[in-house]
């Protein structure tokens, strides 16, 4: 029998209308568009409707994913959603409605938690089950309403996210040249503390208490996890591209998670990556979490820069604290 491999075969990304730009955060909050584009390279950053949730945002991305592919509806066998905002805590999960709302009944569906390095996480997962033959077609989803966890009253956290969502179809291939290269994801829980939502959950069951100390908002130590983030991820991409023999030069799109500007330079640097081989939609969409890294290879295949077989470097940091890193070709048809 002949091997089975995971490949990567399509790519889908929502990005909901409405824009919240820094000028209208030094609105909100005692801020400046200079110093927000100075500290992160945010511009702008896109938020849902009020009746748009997450499932909303996912089931669009996944709808273009599998329009881009060449799987249908019904030969999909597994769908994964990465989130940290589900439409509800705990139950439904939001995959289970996303699949609903596609029309995909009597799949196996559920969500994984990663924060911002869920993306990454469900490609680990994607491949294991495909790789173990128990799964052909997986719809994995990013998608995030971050802007239901965040306090814009908190000038520190507001300024920095966004909402959005994006889906890929990872399915079963024999063809070794469409293979994932590479997957590799960690954690480390001893800086639970560093990002956070307090509530709810059952440290903190929905009280007043909750309400009134704010502890349903998003909090985060900033500069620890900034730090941290840059060291941690330039650790882990090397070892991915040592680990495969695999020189930073020959990769075309390096696709690092999109919360910061200066932790993507500070990375690229130490790599030695040139500007062109860095995606960056970090300006446009802030911190979008698990929508991330599906977003900005969203838009390098929107605009015509992904081709099929061009090799992918993702790398990514989040709460937990988790990390992860990929390296894969895209196996799909270019746009
Ligand atoms: N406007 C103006 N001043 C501000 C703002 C703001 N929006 N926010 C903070 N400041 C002030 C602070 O109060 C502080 O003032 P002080 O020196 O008087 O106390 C000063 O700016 C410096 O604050 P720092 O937090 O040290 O600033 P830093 O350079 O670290 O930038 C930032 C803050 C942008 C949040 C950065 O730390 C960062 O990007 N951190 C990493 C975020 C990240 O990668 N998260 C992981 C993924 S997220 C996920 O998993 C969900």
């Amino acid at each position: 029998m002949s091997q089975i491999y995971a490949s990567f075969k399509s790519i889908g990304a929502y990005v909901p209308e409405k824009i919240l730009s820094n000028t209208d955060l030094e609105k909100m909050v005692d801020t400046t568009d200079e110093w927000i584009l100075k500290r992160t390279g945010i511009k702008e950053r896109h938020i849902a409707a009020d009746d748009e949730v997450t499932s909303d945002m996912g089931a669009k991305a996944a709808e273009l994913a599998i329009e881009r592919s060449d799987v249908s509806k019904e030969d999909i066998d597994l769908v994964l959603c990465a989130t940290v905002t589900p439409d509800y805590f705990n139950m439904p999960s939001t995959a289970c409605i996303i699949s609903d709302k596609l029309g995909i009944n009597n799949v196996q569906a559920f969500d994984i938690s990663a924060a911002c390095s869920g993306f990454v996480y469900l490609l680990t997962v994607a491949k294991a089950f495909v790789e173990s033959g128990m799964k052909k077609n997986v719809l994995i989803i990013g998608a995030e309403k971050f802007s239901s966890i965040v306090d814009y009253t908190d000038r520190s956290t507001c300024i920095l996210f966004g909402d959005g969502a994006g889906a890929a179809i990872i399915s079963a291939t024999n063809k070794k040249e469409e293979a994932f290269v590479d997957v590799h994801a960690s954690a480390d829980g001893s800086y639970a503390d560093f990002l956070v939502t307090p509530a709810p959950g059952s440290i903190n069951p929905v009280s007043q208490k909750v309400i009134d100390e704010g502890l349903n908002f998003v909090q985060m130590k900033g500069n620890e996890t900034f730090k941290l983030a840059v060291k941690t991820l330039t650790k882990d991409v090397k070892e991915i591209l040592a680990k495969n023999e695999i020189n930073s030069e020959d990769i075309p799109h390096f696709i690092p998670h999109q919360a910061n500007y200066r932790i993507i330079k500070a990375v690229g640097d130490a790599l030695k990556m040139k500007e062109e081989q860095v995606v960056l939609t970090v300006g446009k969409y802030g911190n979008t979490s698990a929508a991330s890294i599906p977003m900005a290879i969203n838009d390098i295949w929107e605009s015509g820069r992904l081709q099929n077989g061009e090799l992918m470097l993702l790398d990514t940091f989040g709460g937990g604290l988790t990390w992860a890193s990929a390296l894969l070709p895209f196996a799909g048809k270019a746009k």
